[in-house]
């Protein structure tokens, strides 16, 4: 067998939250390369979800990363509770602006990676200026809020810029899409250059169980490569 080349970030926002330190721990062992943790704050997308408390309890669950992706209005305020609380790396929308910068420098003064990412109608020109301080840029696939959307396809442009845009300047950057992915959708955001797939929903919410959704992701992933 080949190594692997694709990612795979599942969200947890899709587990039951009863059994949320299994659900991750079946997720590590069908091979997940980090864990997605899904934090909203009511403002910045209309719906709430989890803090630093939940980061805290599933630290010592796992091995794998946490990567933390802030929809919310205060980044700046928040990356440092999610750090100490045991994030790897926190996630921030480059929409933001000042609020942004800010929580970058927040993030490179804790030692903790940082990725950027942008919303489906964000022009990947927003995220641009931040590339040379994280190891990560996402691109939302869907309105970011909430899990079991639609995959929006009009973003797969945006990928294959971006896509371009990393062979040229930082290749070794991790690309990674969120929102929408089942195996088809995740066949054609690998074909247009992402190599990490945020899945909820076809990761917790598939009545086959996590490890069988996650082999159905990671083939129709890689038959895309
Ligand atoms: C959307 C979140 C996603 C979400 C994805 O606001 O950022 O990470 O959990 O869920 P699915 O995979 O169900 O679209
Ligand atoms: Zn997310």
């Amino acid at each position: 067998m080949t190594t692997p080349t694709i990612k795979l970030a599942p969200s947890i926002l899709a587990a039951d939250f009863a059994r949320l330190g299994e659900q991750v721990r079946e997720a590590e062992a069908a091979g997940a390369d980090r864990i997605h943790v899904d934090v909203m704050d009511g403002h910045f997308v209309p719906n709430l979800s989890m803090g630093p408390a939940v980061v805290k309890s599933l630290r010592p669950v796992t091995r794998l990363p946490l990567e933390v992706h802030l929809m919310i209005e205060a980044p700046d305020r928040y990356a440092e509770p999610f750090i100490k609380a045991g994030g790897d790396r926190v996630i921030v929308h480059a929409e933001l602006g000042d609020a942004a910068r800010r929580a970058f420098a927040a993030i490179k003064r804790l030692g903790a990676k940082a990725g950027v990412v942008i919303n489906p109608e964000t022009p990947l020109a927003a995220a641009e200026e931040y590339l040379p301080n994280v190891d990560l840029l996402l691109i939302m696939t869907v309105h970011p809020g909430f899990g079991g959307q639609a995959f929006i396809r009009e973003t797969l442009e945006k990928v294959r810029e971006a896509r371009a845009l990393l062979d040229r300047v930082k290749p070794e950057m991790d690309l990674e899409v969120d929102g929408g992915i089942e195996p088809e959708t995740a066949w054609e955001a690998v074909g247009a250059g992402a190599r990490v797939l945020v899945a909820g929903s076809a990761v917790f919410g598939a009545r086959e169980g996590v490890a069988a959704a996650m082999e159905r992701l990671r083939t129709a992933a890689e038959a895309a490569r």
